[in-house]
């Protein structure tokens, strides 16, 4: 099997961690309403947030924590629901995913945005350790902003699990 590189020797960008998904809401997903369940949009959420993660470290990588996860509008039934993520900061074996969830209504066209948060997702190793993760370089203006203001949220996230 080949080795893997040492991960200091790798720069990986932004781009190559994305990830985008589409669902269609079908009426098993949603409640009475005929809202989207929040609980099925996180899952999608959690899913494209790691795939975005293990694009980026090609490890598996978990779930760790989520935050800032706002239900702004209700997506309802037979509205088409595109989740984009990417890792907005890689730190030494866990990274930031931030995902953002755009609900489209395909007889009007209109689109709204319906949904945002970041994912912390840990990469592991074969024993299920946390393991290192490639650096991340961030390229465009949006991207430096996301990575900078990752940082803050890290260490409000630092702060809180001393806490806890
Ligand atoms: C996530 C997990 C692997 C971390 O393991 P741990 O023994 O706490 O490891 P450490 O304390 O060394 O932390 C490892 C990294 O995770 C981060 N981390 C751990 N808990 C976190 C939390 N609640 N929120 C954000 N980051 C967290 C640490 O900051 C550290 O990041 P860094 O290496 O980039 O500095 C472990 O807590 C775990 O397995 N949790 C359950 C995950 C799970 O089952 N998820 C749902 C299904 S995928």
């Amino acid at each position: 099997m080949a080795k893997r590189q040492d991960s200091s020797l790798k720069k990986r960008f932004v781009v190559d961690s994305q990830v985008e998904m589409t669902q269609l809401v079908l009426p098993n997903d949603t409640n009475q309403l005929g809202n989207l369940l929040g609980g099925r949009l996180m899952e999608w959420m959690d899913i494209a947030a790691a795939v975005s993660a293990q694009r980026h470290s090609n490890r598996i990588c978990v779930t760790a924590g989520v935050d800032n996860l706002v239900f702004h509008q209700p997506i309802r039934l037979g509205e088409v629901v595109t989740l984009r993520a990417s890792v907005n900061r890689a730190f030494k074996t866990s990274m930031e995913v931030g995902v953002q969830v755009v609900a489209e209504n395909q007889l009007t066209g209109y689109r709204k945005t319906a949904n945002t948060a970041y994912f912390t997702f840990v990469a592991v190793d074969e024993n299920n350790n946390p393991a290192n993760v490639f650096p991340i370089v961030p390229q465009s203006k949006e991207e430096k902003r996301r990575y900078r203001e990752a940082l803050q949220r890290r260490l409000m996230r630092l702060r809180r699990r001393k806490n806890s």
